[in-house]
Protein backbone atom coordinates (compact mmCIF):
# COMPACT_ATOMS: atom_id res chain seq x y z
CA UNK A 1 0.00 0.00 0.00
CA UNK A 2 1.51 3.66 -0.58
CA UNK A 3 2.60 5.99 1.83
CA UNK A 4 0.27 9.06 2.67
CA UNK A 5 2.52 10.69 5.13
CA UNK A 6 6.38 10.84 4.38
CA UNK A 7 8.83 12.20 6.36
CA UNK A 8 12.09 12.07 5.06
CA UNK A 9 15.60 12.71 6.83
CA UNK A 10 13.47 15.65 8.56
CA UNK A 11 15.69 17.99 10.23
CA UNK A 12 14.79 21.16 11.98
CA UNK A 13 16.12 24.02 14.93
CA UNK A 14 14.57 26.84 16.15
CA UNK A 15 16.61 29.92 16.38
CA UNK A 16 16.70 31.01 19.96
CA UNK A 17 18.04 34.11 21.39
CA UNK A 18 20.95 31.89 22.77
CA UNK A 19 21.38 30.00 19.30
CA UNK A 20 20.26 27.20 17.46
CA UNK A 21 17.69 24.66 19.26
CA UNK A 22 18.61 21.63 17.17
CA UNK A 23 14.69 19.27 17.52
CA UNK A 24 15.01 17.04 14.18
CA UNK A 25 17.42 15.10 13.27
CA UNK A 26 17.32 13.02 10.31
CA UNK A 27 13.50 11.78 11.16
CA UNK A 28 11.83 9.24 9.15
CA UNK A 29 8.50 8.20 9.38
CA UNK A 30 6.03 6.42 7.15
CA UNK A 31 3.02 6.08 7.23
CA UNK A 32 0.41 3.34 4.90
CA UNK A 33 -2.56 5.20 3.96
CA UNK A 34 -5.42 4.25 6.32
CA UNK A 35 -3.08 2.94 9.89
CA UNK A 36 -2.55 4.51 12.50
CA UNK A 37 1.15 5.68 13.76
CA UNK A 38 1.42 6.11 17.09
CA UNK A 39 4.40 8.76 18.37
CA UNK A 40 6.18 8.14 21.84
CA UNK A 41 9.13 10.10 23.13
CA UNK A 42 10.61 12.03 25.77
CA UNK A 43 9.29 15.39 27.10
CA UNK A 44 10.54 18.04 24.70
CA UNK A 45 12.29 16.18 22.30
CA UNK A 46 9.88 17.50 19.31
CA UNK A 47 6.75 15.35 18.67
CA UNK A 48 4.57 18.66 18.85
CA UNK A 49 7.24 20.52 16.18
CA UNK A 50 6.37 17.28 14.07
CA UNK A 51 2.80 17.53 14.05
CA UNK A 52 3.33 20.76 13.01
CA UNK A 53 4.77 20.52 10.17
CA UNK A 54 2.80 17.64 8.90
CA UNK A 55 0.07 20.13 9.05
CA UNK A 56 2.49 22.40 7.20
CA UNK A 57 2.46 24.64 9.17
CA UNK A 58 6.33 25.57 8.97
CA UNK A 59 8.50 24.36 6.64
CA UNK A 60 12.23 22.09 7.84
CA UNK A 61 15.28 23.04 7.61
CA UNK A 62 16.39 19.75 5.77
CA UNK A 63 14.50 16.87 4.49
CA UNK A 64 10.92 16.62 3.08
CA UNK A 65 7.38 16.20 4.50
CA UNK A 66 4.74 13.95 1.37
CA UNK A 67 1.08 13.91 2.21
CA UNK A 68 -0.73 11.63 -0.57
CA UNK A 69 2.29 11.97 -2.85
CA UNK A 70 2.50 16.07 -2.49
CA UNK A 71 5.18 17.92 -0.86
CA UNK A 72 3.73 19.66 1.76
CA UNK A 73 5.25 23.42 1.69
CA UNK A 74 1.94 25.34 3.09
CA UNK A 75 -0.86 24.69 5.65
CA UNK A 76 -3.17 21.99 4.37
CA UNK A 77 -6.82 21.28 4.37
CA UNK A 78 -7.02 18.24 4.19
CA UNK A 79 -5.24 17.96 7.40
CA UNK A 80 -7.21 17.25 10.65
CA UNK A 81 -6.03 18.16 14.13
CA UNK A 82 -6.93 17.60 17.60
CA UNK A 83 -4.74 18.59 20.77
CA UNK A 84 -5.04 18.09 24.06
CA UNK A 85 -7.04 21.12 25.31
CA UNK A 86 -9.71 21.47 23.21
CA UNK A 87 -10.21 24.98 22.31
CA UNK A 88 -13.91 25.23 21.45
CA UNK A 89 -15.84 28.90 20.60
CA UNK A 90 -18.29 29.57 24.02
CA UNK A 91 -20.41 31.69 21.97
CA UNK A 92 -21.21 28.46 19.88
CA UNK A 93 -23.45 25.38 20.36
CA UNK A 94 -21.66 21.93 19.93
CA UNK A 95 -22.78 21.62 16.78
CA UNK A 96 -22.04 25.37 15.47
CA UNK A 97 -17.82 24.16 16.67
CA UNK A 98 -17.94 20.71 15.11
CA UNK A 99 -19.58 22.56 11.37
CA UNK A 100 -16.84 25.01 11.54
CA UNK A 101 -13.99 23.49 9.41
CA UNK A 102 -16.95 22.93 6.91
CA UNK A 103 -17.36 26.77 6.94
CA UNK A 104 -13.76 27.48 5.96
CA UNK A 105 -12.96 24.57 3.83
CA UNK A 106 -16.50 23.57 2.25
CA UNK A 107 -18.12 26.97 2.08
CA UNK A 108 -20.55 26.19 -0.80
CA UNK A 109 -22.20 23.38 1.13
CA UNK A 110 -25.49 23.75 1.69
CA UNK A 111 -26.53 24.62 5.19
CA UNK A 112 -28.59 21.70 5.87
CA UNK A 113 -25.88 19.39 4.41
CA UNK A 114 -23.05 20.85 7.03
CA UNK A 115 -25.54 20.17 9.77
CA UNK A 116 -26.51 16.68 8.82
CA UNK A 117 -23.17 15.93 8.40
CA UNK A 118 -22.39 17.34 12.44
CA UNK A 119 -25.47 15.61 13.68
CA UNK A 120 -24.32 12.02 12.25
CA UNK A 121 -20.54 12.36 13.75
CA UNK A 122 -22.04 13.49 16.99
CA UNK A 123 -24.46 10.32 17.37
CA UNK A 124 -21.59 8.63 16.50
CA UNK A 125 -19.41 9.49 19.55
CA UNK A 126 -22.52 9.30 21.72
CA UNK A 127 -23.02 13.41 21.52
CA UNK A 128 -26.88 12.84 20.02
CA UNK A 129 -28.61 15.32 22.03
CA UNK A 130 -26.19 17.30 23.10
CA UNK A 131 -26.06 19.46 19.83
CA UNK A 132 -27.34 22.57 21.62
CA UNK A 133 -25.49 22.80 24.36
CA UNK A 134 -22.39 25.21 24.76
CA UNK A 135 -18.50 23.57 25.58
CA UNK A 136 -18.62 25.15 28.99
CA UNK A 137 -22.44 22.62 29.26
CA UNK A 138 -19.98 19.32 28.45
CA UNK A 139 -17.58 17.42 30.14
CA UNK A 140 -14.13 17.17 29.55
CA UNK A 141 -14.38 13.93 27.75
CA UNK A 142 -17.62 14.97 25.88
CA UNK A 143 -15.79 18.07 24.55
CA UNK A 144 -13.03 15.31 23.44
CA UNK A 145 -15.55 13.41 21.64
CA UNK A 146 -17.00 16.97 20.23
CA UNK A 147 -13.72 17.83 18.98
CA UNK A 148 -12.27 15.02 17.28
CA UNK A 149 -15.65 15.36 15.54
CA UNK A 150 -15.05 18.93 14.81
CA UNK A 151 -11.24 17.56 13.41
CA UNK A 152 -13.02 15.13 11.12
CA UNK A 153 -16.06 16.92 9.71
CA UNK A 154 -14.70 17.75 6.67
CA UNK A 155 -12.83 14.32 6.26
CA UNK A 156 -9.41 15.27 6.36
CA UNK A 157 -6.79 12.72 4.87
CA UNK A 158 -5.06 12.48 7.54
CA UNK A 159 -5.84 13.25 11.39
CA UNK A 160 -3.23 14.63 13.45
CA UNK A 161 -3.70 13.98 17.33
CA UNK A 162 -1.20 15.78 19.86
CA UNK A 163 -2.09 14.05 23.16
CA UNK A 164 -5.63 14.50 22.78
CA UNK A 165 -6.87 12.38 25.64
CA UNK A 166 -3.94 12.97 28.21
CA UNK A 167 -6.23 15.61 30.72
CA UNK A 168 -9.06 12.48 30.82
CA UNK A 169 -9.08 10.33 33.74
CA UNK A 170 -8.40 6.67 32.62
CA UNK A 171 -11.87 5.26 32.50
CA UNK A 172 -12.86 8.82 30.47
CA UNK A 173 -9.93 7.99 28.22
CA UNK A 174 -9.86 4.62 27.41
CA UNK A 175 -14.06 4.74 27.10
CA UNK A 176 -12.39 7.70 23.70
CA UNK A 177 -10.15 4.84 22.59
CA UNK A 178 -13.16 2.39 21.68
CA UNK A 179 -14.57 5.75 20.51
CA UNK A 180 -11.62 6.24 18.47
CA UNK A 181 -11.86 2.14 16.70
CA UNK A 182 -15.44 3.25 15.72
CA UNK A 183 -14.60 6.17 13.57
CA UNK A 184 -11.79 4.82 12.00
CA UNK A 185 -14.32 1.56 11.37
CA UNK A 186 -16.93 3.97 10.13
CA UNK A 187 -15.09 6.79 8.32
CA UNK A 188 -11.34 5.22 7.74
CA UNK A 189 -8.49 7.89 7.22
CA UNK A 190 -4.65 7.51 8.40
CA UNK A 191 -3.83 9.28 11.86
CA UNK A 192 -0.65 10.01 13.84
CA UNK A 193 -1.26 10.34 17.34
CA UNK A 194 1.50 11.85 19.34
CA UNK A 195 1.09 10.12 23.30
CA UNK A 196 2.80 9.96 26.75
CA UNK A 197 0.51 6.72 27.33
CA UNK A 198 2.49 3.19 26.15
CA UNK A 199 -0.76 1.35 26.30
CA UNK A 200 -2.51 3.75 23.98
CA UNK A 201 0.40 4.08 21.52
CA UNK A 202 -0.66 -0.14 21.66
CA UNK A 203 -4.29 -0.43 21.55
CA UNK A 204 -5.03 2.63 18.62
CA UNK A 205 -1.62 1.93 17.02
CA UNK A 206 -0.65 -0.17 14.15
CA UNK A 207 2.68 1.26 14.60
CA UNK A 208 4.48 3.07 17.30
CA UNK A 209 7.42 5.08 16.08
CA UNK A 210 9.65 5.82 19.62
CA UNK A 211 11.54 9.04 19.28
CA UNK A 212 15.08 9.53 20.61
CA UNK A 213 15.84 12.46 22.77
CA UNK A 214 16.32 16.10 21.23
CA UNK A 215 17.64 16.12 18.63
CA UNK A 216 14.72 13.39 17.89
CA UNK A 217 15.84 10.68 15.20
CA UNK A 218 13.51 7.73 14.72
CA UNK A 219 15.10 5.55 17.18
CA UNK A 220 12.85 2.15 17.27
CA UNK A 221 9.70 1.44 15.46
CA UNK A 222 7.17 -1.39 16.83
CA UNK A 223 4.87 -3.09 14.59
CA UNK A 224 1.86 -3.84 16.54
CA UNK A 225 0.10 -7.61 16.02
CA UNK A 226 -2.91 -6.58 18.37
CA UNK A 227 -3.78 -10.00 20.81
CA UNK A 228 -7.22 -11.37 19.91
CA UNK A 229 -9.30 -12.11 17.13
CA UNK A 230 -8.77 -8.93 15.00
CA UNK A 231 -10.93 -7.05 17.22
CA UNK A 232 -8.70 -4.78 19.45
CA UNK A 233 -10.21 -5.36 22.97
CA UNK A 234 -9.21 -3.60 26.27
CA UNK A 235 -8.70 -7.24 27.78
CA UNK A 236 -6.11 -7.91 25.02
CA UNK A 237 -4.19 -5.24 27.04
CA UNK A 238 -3.40 -7.61 29.79
CA UNK A 239 -2.46 -10.45 28.01
CA UNK A 240 1.33 -11.84 27.81
CA UNK A 241 1.61 -10.59 24.46
CA UNK A 242 1.03 -7.03 25.38
CA UNK A 243 2.99 -7.28 28.19
CA UNK A 244 5.77 -8.08 26.13
CA UNK A 245 5.10 -5.11 23.44
CA UNK A 246 4.72 -3.05 26.47
CA UNK A 247 8.19 -3.70 27.70
CA UNK A 248 10.07 -2.64 24.76
CA UNK A 249 8.47 0.23 24.69
CA UNK A 250 9.40 1.17 28.24
CA UNK A 251 12.99 -0.18 27.76
CA UNK A 252 13.49 2.03 24.15
CA UNK A 253 11.62 4.99 26.10
CA UNK A 254 14.19 4.79 28.63
CA UNK A 255 16.93 4.61 26.35
CA UNK A 256 15.82 7.68 24.75
CA UNK A 257 15.91 9.54 28.37
CA UNK A 258 19.76 8.21 28.26
CA UNK A 259 18.65 6.00 31.14
CA UNK A 260 19.65 2.30 31.07
CA UNK A 261 16.89 0.02 31.67
CA UNK A 262 17.56 -0.73 35.40
CA UNK A 263 16.40 -3.52 37.04
CA UNK A 264 12.61 -4.19 38.13
CA UNK A 265 11.16 -2.34 40.99
CA UNK A 266 8.64 -4.48 43.33
N1 LIG B 1 8.52 28.16 18.61
C1 LIG B 1 9.57 27.69 19.30
N2 LIG B 1 10.70 28.44 19.43
C2 LIG B 1 11.77 27.99 20.10
N3 LIG B 1 11.84 26.77 20.69
C3 LIG B 1 10.74 25.99 20.60
C4 LIG B 1 9.56 26.42 19.90
N4 LIG B 1 8.63 25.42 19.98
C5 LIG B 1 9.22 24.42 20.68
N5 LIG B 1 10.48 24.77 21.06
C6 LIG B 1 11.42 23.92 21.79
O1 LIG B 1 11.67 22.79 20.98
C7 LIG B 1 11.73 21.60 21.77
C8 LIG B 1 10.72 20.60 21.26
O2 LIG B 1 9.42 21.12 21.50
P1 LIG B 1 8.10 20.27 21.21
O3 LIG B 1 6.97 21.06 21.72
O4 LIG B 1 8.09 19.87 19.77
O5 LIG B 1 8.37 18.98 22.13
P2 LIG B 1 7.39 17.80 22.54
O6 LIG B 1 8.08 16.52 22.22
O7 LIG B 1 6.05 18.02 21.94
O8 LIG B 1 7.30 17.97 24.13
P3 LIG B 1 6.16 17.49 25.14
O9 LIG B 1 6.28 16.00 25.21
O10 LIG B 1 6.53 18.12 26.44
O11 LIG B 1 4.85 17.94 24.61
C9 LIG B 1 11.52 22.05 23.21
O12 LIG B 1 12.78 22.17 23.82
C10 LIG B 1 10.87 23.40 23.10
O13 LIG B 1 11.23 24.22 24.17
MG1 LIG C 1 4.16 18.36 22.76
Amino acid sequence: MANLIEIKGVTHAYKTPNGPLPVLDGLEIAVPEGEFAAVVGPSGCGKSTLTRLIAGLMKPDRGEVWLHGRLVKSPRKTVGMAFQNPVMLEWRTILQNVILPLEIVAPSMPRKDRIARAEELLALVGLGGFEDKRPSELSGGMRQRASLCRAIVHKPDVLIMDEPFGALDAFTREDLWQTMHELRAKEPFTAVLITHDLRESVYLGDQVFVLSGRPATTQYVLDVTYPGDGMRRLEGLYTPEAAAMLATLREQIQIAQGRHPGPAVH
